[in-house]
């Protein structure tokens, strides 16, 4: 209660000293779902979204009549679901975030859910390349190791692909790994800082437990924690028992993504987010993205971190990561060169 209300007041305090001038137009695809819900809810209690634009194939209407009586100043627009709604939620939009998709169910694996996802996040791409394609795109729709090289697909074909503009959501991955660390040691989970390298899926998420102020953490209790920060999505899977995977929790993480985007738009300094881009890292090993501490600016991609030192264990978990990390990126490329 006493969390929430402080987060309440330093958005009231944010909405004085948000100008006109920062006015910035928010469209959530997807808005209506287990994340698209209570994302755009944050979006709109933030006083640096000036127009949240809501769009789904049901029930964006209804969401953002909902939302529109909240006392915040920020205009709620909800679309029809076809192609002029969706232009139209898109058009002059200054970030695009993208929760469109299935969900996991126990038992499935993030990668389950290509055949579904990859063609609903590619023809998304598609409009947005046409209405926004001066966007910065947040991608949340798994498995967001190959959902982010379809989106730089589609945007490459149309000659429009601007590579510091595409992200993949890898915040919530740093916010459990806060979380967790804190359980273990004691500590507040908000002071926390854990760097989370690599991609999105089991083995590719890579905690960088020696960079965190707890490199003594060793043995059963480090593997162990390893292993919940790699795999922590699916106590959630479980829990729901086929209702969905995380909604709550990863709408926080997008709302905290986009928050710490508009920050840097708006001149910010210094604003760094661990996120899934087009990496110049391991190019050299034919993996084309990957996710490090990313500094954002007024354009986006403002400067990629490298991995830092790490140490043996790191590296092992670093080298199992680009094995799977390389071909989840190779199926994402070839679904959209075999269908474009
Ligand atoms: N990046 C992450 O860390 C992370 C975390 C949790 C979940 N996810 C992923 O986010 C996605 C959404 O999860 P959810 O729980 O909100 O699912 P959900 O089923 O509750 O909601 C998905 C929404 O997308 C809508 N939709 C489907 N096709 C669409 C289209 N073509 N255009 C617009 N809207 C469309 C649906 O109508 C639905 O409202 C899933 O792929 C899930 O795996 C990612």
């Amino acid at each position: 209660m006493f969390a929430a209300r402080q987060t309440f007041n330093l958005f009231q305090k944010r909405a004085f000293s948000a100008s006109a001038s920062q006015a910035s137009k928010v469209t959530v695809l997807g808005a209506a779902g287990g994340i698209g819900q209570p994302l755009s809810l944050l979006l709109k209690l933030n006083p640096r979204v000036s127009e949240l634009s809501l769009y789904d194939i049901r029930g964006g209407p209804g969401v953002a009549a909902d939302l529109s009586h909240i006392n915040a100043n920020s205009t709620v627009t909800g679309y029809e679901p076809n192609t002029e709604g969706l232009h139209a939620a898109l058009k002059g939009s200054e970030i695009v975030l993208i929760p469109a998709g299935v969900p996991r169910k126990p038992g499935m694996t993030r990668d389950d859910l290509f055949n579904t996802n990859a063609s609903i996040v590619r023809d998304l791409a598609k409009a947005v390349a046409e209405a926004s394609p001066e966007a910065k795109i947040l991608v949340i729709s798994n498995p967001v190791n190959s959902t982010v090289p379809i989106v730089s697909e589609v945007f490459k074909a149309r000659g429009v692909y601007n590579p510091k503009r595409l992200f993949g959501v890898t915040t919530l991955d740093v916010v459990r790994a806060s979380r967790f660390i804190s359980q273990v040691q004691g500590t507040d989970p908000s002071a926390e800082k854990v760097p989370v390298v690599g991609g999105h899926s089991g083995v590719t998420i890579v905690p960088l437990l020696s960079q965190s102020g707890h490199a003594s953490l060793a043995g059963e209790a480090r593997d162990a924690l390893v292993n919940r920060i790699q795999f922590g999505g699916d106590e959630v899977v479980k829990a729901k028992d086929g209702a969905g995977s995380a909604t709550l929790s990863m709408a926080m993480a997008g709302a905290r993504f986009a928050e710490s985007l508009l920050r840097a738009a708006q001149g910010e300094k210094g604003v760094i987010e661990p996120t899934f881009v087009d990496s110049p890292l391991y190019k050299d090993q034919g993996i084309d993205f990957f996710a490090s501490r990313v500094e954002l600016g007024a354009n986006g991609v403002e400067q990629i971190h490298s991995v830092g030192e790490i140490n043996e264990y790191e590296q092992k978990l670093l080298d199992a990561c680009l094995v799977d990390l390389k071909k989840n990126i190779q199926k994402g490329v070839d679904f959209v060169k075999a269908n474009p």
